[in-house]
C-alpha cells in the first residue's frame, strides 16, 4: 500500500485513549485559551484525522515562509501550503507554554485541542502579503480565500497539538466524515491496490461521474474514493448535506457495487487552485489513494487561475516530492455528435455547439424554477435532490427566513 507522506505510519493527532482524552479535557479547563478561527479549527481537524501526516501541529513563522517560497519545510519535507494558527489577539495567552484551542464552530466554543506552544510570533504585513501572493497567486481581496486569510490576524501560534474531537464534522456528517486512518484501513480491508481519489465541493453532474469512470478504467484501478469537502465554502456553493445526498444517489444507481467509497473530510475550502491541488494530493496519499483526479480549474474560483494551472504545477515538483500521481483530465462534456461524455482534447471535428454546456448560473436558475437540467448534463435523480434544495431555499427567502 502507498506510504503516508514523509512517514512510515500516519501521524493522527487525535487522542484515541478515552482516559487520556478526559484528562486533557479536564486540564484544558484550567489552561489559558484562545478561540480559533474557522480555518485553523479545520487545520486542527485535519491534523487530528491524520490527513496532514507527518506534521505534529501548527507551523512557525520560518516554516511557513519556507513552505511559501520553496514548498518545503526547513528540514526538507515537501509541503505546499502553510498550516497556520493565526490570530489578531494574543492577550489571553501571552507567555503561556500550554494552551487550549477552542472551536469557533460549535456552541459554547468547546475545547478542540490542547497545544504545546513552541512560539508566538508576528508576521509583518509584508510577509502576510508574500504568503498570500504565493499561495493564492493574487492579492485581490475579492478572492474568497484571500479575504479569509487576510482577515485572520498576524500572530502565528506554533506548536504540536493533541486533538480532542472532530468539531461539528463527526455529528453533522456521521457516516460521511472519515479520518485518513479509517479510509486507509477500509482500502486495506477491501484489498484495493490502485485507488483513484476524486476531490469535490460540488454535487456530481454527469461530467464528474464520467471523469471518475474514465480514470478508473484507464488506470485499471480497483476502486474510486469520492472524497468531498465538508467544511466552509463561499456563499452560493451547495451545502455539504445536499451534495452528499446527490453523490450517494448517483453512486447507488450508476456504479457497480463495491467499486466506490463515498466520504468526506473536514476542511474549509481555500480556493487556492494549484497550491491547493498539491495539498489535496498530499492528504489523498495519506488516506491511501495512489492517484488523484485533477481536471479543469481544480480548486479554482472565478478567473483567478488558468484552467490547467493545477495540473501544470505537478510538472515542476522534485521527483520524490510525492508518491501519489495525478490523473490529468481535460475539459469533459457531453458530445451531441457522439452521444456520450468525452474529453474535449480526444475528439475530432467538434465545434463548441456540438457540446452540452451549461453555466453554473444557468443551472442554478433552472433548478430554482423547478426545471431539471437535461439528462446529458445531470442524472435525473441528482437533479431531483437539487431542485428540492433550491426550491426550499426560494421558499425560505420568500418567507424571510
Ligand atoms: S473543486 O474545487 O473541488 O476542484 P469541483 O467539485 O467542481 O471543484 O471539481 C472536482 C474535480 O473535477 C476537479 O478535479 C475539477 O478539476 C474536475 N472537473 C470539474 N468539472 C470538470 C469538467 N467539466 N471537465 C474536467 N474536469 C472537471
Amino acid at each position: 500500500m502507498i506510504k503516508p507522506h514523509g512517514a512510515d505510519a500516519l501521524n493522527a493527532r487525535y487522542v484515541n485513549d478515552v482516559t487520556r482524552r478526559n484528562t486533557l479535557l479536564a486540564e484544558a479547563e484550567s489552561l489559558p485559551s484562545i478561540v480559533l478561527n474557522s480555518a485553523a479549527a479545520a487545520n486542527a481537524v485535519m491534523l487530528g484525522a491524520g490527513y496532514f501526516t507527518p506534521l505534529n501541529g501548527f507551523m512557525n513563522r520560518i516554516e511557513a515562509l519556507s513552505v511559501t517560497s520553496r514548498m518545503q519545510t526547513p528540514d526538507g519535507l515537501f509541503w505546499p501550503v502553510p498550516i497556520l494558527n493565526l490570530t489578531g489577539d494574543i492577550s489571553g495567552i501571552r507567555g503561556a507554554k500550554r494552551i487550549a484551542l477552542r472551536d469557533p464552530n460549535q456552541e459554547g466554543k468547546p475545547v478542540l485541542a490542547v497545544m504545546d506552544v513552541e512560539n508566538i510570533e508576528e508576521f509583518s504585513a509584508e510577509e502576510i502579503a508574500i504568503i498570500t501572493e504565493e499561495v493564492f497567486g493574487t492579492l485581490d481581496a475579492t478572492h474568497p480565500g484571500v479575504a479569509v486569510f487576510q482577515s485572520s490576524g498576524r500572530y502565528c501560534i506554533s506548536g504540536a497539538i493533541e486533538v480532542l474531537n472532530y468539531s461539528y464534522f463527526a455529528d453533522e456528517f456521521e457516516g460521511t466524515f472519515k479520518t485518513a486512518v479509517e479510509i486507509r484501513d477500509e482500502i486495506r480491508e477491501r484489498g484495493w491496490e490502485t485507488v483513484v481519489a476524486f476531490q469535490t465541493r460540488n454535487p456530481m453532474h454527469l461530467a464528474h461521474e464520467e471523469l471518475c469512470r474514465m480514470a478508473k478504467e484507464r488506470l485499471n484501478a480497483d476502486g474510486i474514493v469520492i472524497h468531498m469537502l465538508l467544511g466552509r465554502l463561499k456563499a452560493g456553493d451547495i451545502p455539504a448535506g445536499v451534495r452528499d445526498a446527490c453523490i450517494r444517489k448517483m453512486v447507488e444507481v450508476y456504479f457497480p457495487e463495491n467499486t466506490v467509497m463515498v466520504n468526506g473530510y473536514g476542511f474549509d475550502m481555500l480556493y487556492a487552485g494549484p497550491r491547493e491541488a498539491l495539498l489535496h494530493a498530499v492528504f489523498r496519499q495519506n488516506m491511501g489513494a495512489t492517484h488523484l483526479i485533477v481536471g479543469r480549474d481544480h480548486a479554482g474560483v472565478g478567473d483567478f487561475y488558468g484552467p490547467f494551472d493545477a495540473q501544470a504545477i505537478f510538472d515542476d515538483l522534485e521527483p520524490n516530492a510525492l508518491e501519489i500521481e495525478i490523473f490529468r483530465a481535460d475539459h469533459t462534456a457531453w458530445s451531441k455528435k457522439l452521444n456520450k461524455v468525452v474529453m474535449m482534447s480526444e475528439v475530432e471535428d467538434h465545434k463548441p455547439e456540438d457540446y452540452v454546456f451549461l453555466s453554473g448560473t444557468k443551472v442554478r436558475e433552472m433548478l430554482s424554477e423547478g426545471v431539471a437540467p437535461p439528462p446529458e448534463f445531470s442524472r435525473p435523480e441528482v437533479a431531483r435532490i437539487l431542485m428540492d434544495h433550491y426550491q426550499l431555499e426560494v421558499m425560505q427567502t420568500a418567507v424571510g427566513e
